[in-house]
């Protein structure tokens, strides 16, 4: 497991971490599997009893609640929210606070492969399918097929990919593509909005940094930034 930074993260003792997993700064994670070769950034929080597979993306501020699952190769977006309870309430009839015993726990499940935009949302009991898409800002209420592409509030299919085809739309593929198999991002030029943070990847991984790279990288910078701040206190 590499943890960079080290600062500013709650990672439960109870939480299983697989080989080379990155979690950025301010992660909150307890009774959670993750697996090899995961990306966690920052702001990021995985409950209890959650899975996440091998090589998963999770982008920054995203919430991975109790009962979700995701395959191998999942990406997140920013600020994905997944939901386990469809009709959540504070207190039961008698004014006491809901406990663990008060509520059914909805399980969801994202297969290889798929990839969801930043800031939807994923009401629960559902499946995504291997390699779809899901849509920036969708609210998923049903299960998505296999290689679909869907979008919208409430979230429908606007095509299915070619069977078989795990690229990213639009990514010319052959040796020169840079694209990773299910990645949204893959292969995606970065923001070179803030080129310090860029150059400072190419010259620590003498890679191109990728969109989700850069804003992991970004949240590295913002975690640098607070740290006088909290000196302060
Ligand atoms: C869903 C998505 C993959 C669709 O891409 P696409 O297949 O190339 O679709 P198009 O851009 O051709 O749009 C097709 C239609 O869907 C609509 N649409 C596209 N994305 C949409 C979205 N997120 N929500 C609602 N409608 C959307 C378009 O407006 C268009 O509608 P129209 O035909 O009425 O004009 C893409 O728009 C998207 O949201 N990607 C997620 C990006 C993201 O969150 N990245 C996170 C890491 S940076």
């Amino acid at each position: 497991m590499s943890l960079a930074p080290q600062a500013h993260q709650m990672i439960a003792p109870d939480v299983r971490l697989g080989q080379r997993v990155s979690i950025y700064g301010f992660a909150n994670l307890y009774g959670c599997e993750i697996g090899d070769d995961v990306k966690i950034g920052t702001f990021v929080e995985i409950q209890k009893g959650a899975r996440v597979g091998n090589r998963c993306k999770i982008s920054s501020h995203t919430f991975i609640c109790e009962g979700v699952t995701l395959e191998d190769e999942v990406f997140l977006g920013h600020n994905v929210t997944f939901i386990n309870d469809l009709y959540p309430r504070a207190a039961n009839g008698d004014g006491q606070l809901q406990t663990e015993a008060d509520w059914e726990c909805r399980p969801t499940l994202v297969k290889r492969g798929a990839s969801i935009g930043s800031s939807a949302t994923l009401l629960c009991g559902i499946t995504v399918g291997e390699h779809a898409l899901v849509g920036a800002g969708s609210v998923v209420t049903r299960d998505v097929p296999p290689y679909a592409v869907v979008a919208g509030n409430p979230a429908r299919v606007l095509r299915t990919l070619p069977n078989g085809d795990r690229r990213t739309p639009g990514v010319q593929s052959g040796p020169a593509a840079t694209s990773l198999p299910g990645g949204l991002d893959a292969g995606a030029p970065a923001d070179e909005s803030r080129p310090e943070i860029h150059q400072n990847h190419r010259r620590q991984t003498g890679s191109e940094p990728s969109c989700a790279a850069g804003l992991l990288l970004a949240g590295m910078e913002e975690l640098v930034a607070v740290r006088p701040a909290v000196r302060k206190v």
